[in-house]
């Protein structure tokens, strides 16, 4: 049997298995940051994340998303340009998204790597429907802050006012924001802030713990 949901609130679990507990059509939009599936270490301290190891996470996830969001709705889905040829693809042939845009963010400054050093993330855009977009001056170049990383923020901790560009463009005061891969909980933070309902999953309990100081911190 499906579970009612539980509104501002961190779960250590799954996401899969947390998702496939929740009931169809209750979710007004989705935006989320997955492992990229490179199985890369980060940072100077070589950080490693949690599922990592192959992009077949993102696709188990995805079936459930679209079963989970009210209709005409949208999820953001951070991602790069090695997984992306990859996520389109099981996107186009096994789920019923339409793929709506590719939005770029470009950091102020490059990070780490070498030769070609990084400066840019992609984010794409999918629909359950028609839903609405409420911005008229929203680019498809989004220009945020680099997070610079010390030993406790998470490797992969997105700028928390891209993320509310993104939800104000797509929800609206009250609705409910899912984050299935939470890391530190920029979303859930992000969300509070802009008088939205939110749900962080995250599987690792050391991010679920600085997600709650950060979010209590607000
Ligand atoms: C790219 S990070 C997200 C970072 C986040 N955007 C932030 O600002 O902190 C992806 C997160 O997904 C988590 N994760 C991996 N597999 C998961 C799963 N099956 N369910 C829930 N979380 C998962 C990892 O532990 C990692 O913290």
């Amino acid at each position: 049997m499906k579970e009612k949901i539980k509104f501002n609130q961190i779960i250590h679990g799954d996401c899969v298995k947390c998702l496939r507990n929740m009931p169809n059509n209750c979710i007004d939009l989705i935006l989320t940051d997955p492992p990229y599936g490179d199985n890369v270490a980060y940072g100077w301290n070589n950080k490693k994340i949690k599922n990592n190891k192959n992009p077949l996470i993102n696709c188990l996830a995805l079936a459930e998303f679209y079963r989970v969001l009210k209709k005409n709705s949208s999820v953001y889905l951070f991602t790069n340009w090695k997984h992306y040829p990859f996520l389109t693809e099981f996107i186009l042939r096994y789920t019923k998204f339409k793929i709506r845009h590719l939005v770029v963010w470009k950091k102020h400054n490059f990070g780490l790597g070498w030769a070609f050093r990084h400066q840019y993330e992609l984010i794409l855009v999918l629909e359950k429907g028609k839903p609405k977009y409420h911005l008229t001056n929203f680019s498809d170049v989004q220009n945020a802050t680099h997070i610079n990383h010390n030993k406790e923020n998470h490797p992969h901790e997105k700028p928390v006012d891209l993320l509310k560009k993104m939800i104000e463009h797509s929800s609206k005061e009250g609705d409910i924001v899912l984050d299935p891969f939470c890391g530190s909980g920029s979303v859930c933070i992000a969300c509070q802030e802009m008088k939205r309902k939110w749900i962080g999953i995250e599987l690792d309990e050391k991010w679920v713990g600085v997600a709650g100081r950060r979010i209590i911190i607000q």
